[in-house]
């Protein structure tokens, strides 16, 4: 057996040593954790700068598309507002995903394969040239259809002249069979459609086009969606109208 003393006295040493590499490794950790949340924060900032470009983007295409008509003017912007403030007062969370805002924002984008002759024709149009101008929902599909990070948005561009009952285009879905997020739009188009002056008549008044919607619900609009606009005031629709004119 040895001394008692020595003994302890390594005890005390081996203790120190353990002691002193616990703390070592405290230091280690909080150096990962330091450099765990340095990368999130760049990873973050990477990713925000990102999404910048993809709006900047999707907002040159946009005014690509309107540049060729001096009578809807910002009607892309005015309707991306109205149909996100229809989806909140229908309280869906899709407002909060920008891939809406980008589908509303483009969602005329094939209307560049339509000869002016027949977008700014002032006579209504005959059925070949209708039909010619409805082919701008399937065309802006296929101009985006590659691009896999709109793939929400592309849903819009397609399906905003679809109607409730089934009567509209490309694709004649009725229903709940069409996206909500077209479904929206196509109230809040409408809404503006009528609210804006054309070569042919002055705009209506809101309170015309409130009617005249609410006449179309469970026709051409989702009851739910035309509701939901019912419930916005006339302020937050007139601001819209004043910010973007
Ligand atoms: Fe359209
Ligand atoms: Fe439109």
């Amino acid at each position: 057996m040895g001394d008692p003393t020595t003994e302890l006295e390594q005890l005390r040493t081996e203790l120190r040593r353990r002691e002193a590499e616990v703390a070592e490794q405290e230091r280690q950790l909080q150096r990962y954790a330091a450099d765990l949340r340095e990368t999130f924060k760049q990873e973050r900032e990477r990713a925000q700068q990102l999404r910048d470009s993809y709006v900047a983007t999707v907002r040159a295409l946009a005014n690509a598309v309107e540049a060729r008509d001096a009578y809807t003017g910002r009607h892309a912007e005015r309707v991306a507002s109205y149909a996100l403030m229809i989806a909140r007062a229908h309280g869906t969370t899709m407002a909060d995903d920008p891939q809406a805002e980008f589908g509303f924002l483009l969602h005329d984008i094939g209307k560049v394969a339509v000869p002016d002759a027949i977008l700014f024709k002032p006579e209504p149009l005959n059925e070949a040239e209708r039909s010619l101008m409805e082919r701008h929902a399937l065309v802006g599909w296929e101009i985006l259809r590659d691009v896999d990070w709109l793939a929400e948005a592309k849903a819009v561009v397609r399906h905003h002249h679809e109607r409730w009952d089934g009567d509209g285009y490309p694709d004649r879905l009725a229903g709940e069979e069409i996206p909500l997020a077209a479904r929206i739009f196509a109230v809040a188009d409408t809404l503006d459609a009528l609210t804006t002056d054309r070569p042919y008549r002055p705009g209506r008044s809101l309170a015309v086009a409130r009617e005249i919607i609410a006449a179309h619900a469970g026709t051409q609009f989702d009851p739910a969606v035309a509701e939901a606009l019912g419930r916005l005031d006339d302020d937050a629709l007139d601001a819209v109208r004043e910010e973007h004119t």
